[in-house]
């Protein structure tokens, strides 16, 4: 809970107080931003990034302690590759994510055992709790993410392995088209989890019908948390950190509907001046997750540092990091 002094501060005073405390605390600490986040958080981060990105930078920093400004799989994630060794703290302990929440450990192990499971490899996009990856460590499986999820399953499927996959079942199904599975083959080769990003189902395929219908030449940009109805009438597909790349390489005029988190759309918009650039849907589309972290918060955190008490660390179990592990390395041999 964050202390009613702090809910006192304003924005930027709290901005200033996050200046300082890093000015004071240097090396020691790094702060990491999701692209989801608020404008006010990743103007104050150390490195932004997608999933993928995020997990590789925290591998590399060299400082004790990293801010993780996301969601709650992310900063286990981060102490799961920092094996322990590294202090991750989460500012807001609340910031979780729905999806992950659809595919508890319990759940995943019954249905495992449910299915004849010889031939299946477990694959679990990044957006999962950390059980649920070590499940895949353990069952010689992998983890994946937005931006390479297509390469895992490019691996698993031409060594004739079928893929037990969640929590997202739309990117599961996504990732299937994109490499021209039939539906057939999907059937066969898949078992998709029911899980969804609740925010990313928000985006339909009448929204991609009206604005090609009274603008052909806009290009449709999606994330492939999308239903897969979207997807197919998609002209791009690809994760936060491809979305933000594909505009800013796009031709000066060009014209762009996103479909993804607000906040990042309203930020692609006003790096890209040159571009015009709307989201996808009319009701906004906002990660109330994401959205939950303040400058509040990561003041917070980092004056509770400055005075050596460390507050919403987050810490998997040793045993579960190191399965869970197993099954990041594997993913980062491939790509
Ligand atoms: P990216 O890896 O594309 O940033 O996606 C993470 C996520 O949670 C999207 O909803």
């Amino acid at each position: 809970m964050l202390p009613n002094k702090y809910k006192a501060v304003t924005h930027e005073a709290s901005i200033n107080k996050i200046l300082d405390a890093k000015k004071k605390l240097g090396k020691k600490v790094f702060i990491l931003a999701h692209h989801y986040q608020r404008d006010e958080i990743v103007e104050i981060a150390d490195a932004v990034g997608d999933s993928l990105k995020l997990s590789k930078i925290a591998a590399a920093t060299k400082s004790k302690y990293i801010i993780f400004c996301g969601v709650h799989f992310m900063a286990e994630t981060a102490d799961i590759i920092n094996k322990g060794k590294k202090v991750v703290i989460l500012p807001d302990i609340n910031a979780g994510c729905p999806m992950a929440d659809m595919a508890e450990i319990e759940q995943v192990e019954k249905t495992w055992m449910q299915i004849d499971n010889k031939d299946f490899i477990p694959v679990t996009y990044i957006n999962s709790k950390a059980q649920v990856k070590a499940f895949c460590g353990k069952n010689n499986g992998y983890i994946c993410t937005s931006s390479n999820a297509d390469k895992i399953l490019h691996h698993l499927f031409k060594n004739n392995k079928k893929v037990f996959f969640l929590p997202d079942k739309n990117l599961g199904i996504n990732t299937a088209n994109k490499l021209g599975l039939s539906k057939s083959e999907i059937k066969k080769k898949l078992f998709l989890w029911d899980g969804y990003c609740p925010v990313h189902m928000l985006f339909k395929t009448e929204q991609v019908e009206k604005i090609k219908q009274a603008d052909p030449e806009v290009n449709i940009l999606v994330h492939p948390e999308v239903p897969p109805q979207v997807a197919a009438k998609a002209d791009f597909m690809g994760s936060t950190e491809y979305i933000i790349d594909t505009v800013q390489k796009a031709k000066k005029g060009t014209k762009w509907a996103i479909a993804t988190e607000v906040h990042l759309v309203a930020r692609i918009a006003r790096k890209n001046p040159d571009k015009h650039i709307q989201l996808l849907s009319s009701p906004v589309c906002m990660c109330s997750m994401m959205d939950r972290t303040s400058p509040q918060h990561v003041a917070y955190v980092m004056e509770s540092l400055l005075q050596n008490k460390i507050i919403n660390r987050i810490k998997v179990e040793k045993n579960t990091a190191r399965l869970a592990n197993l099954a990041i390395k594997r993913m980062l041999q491939i790509s």
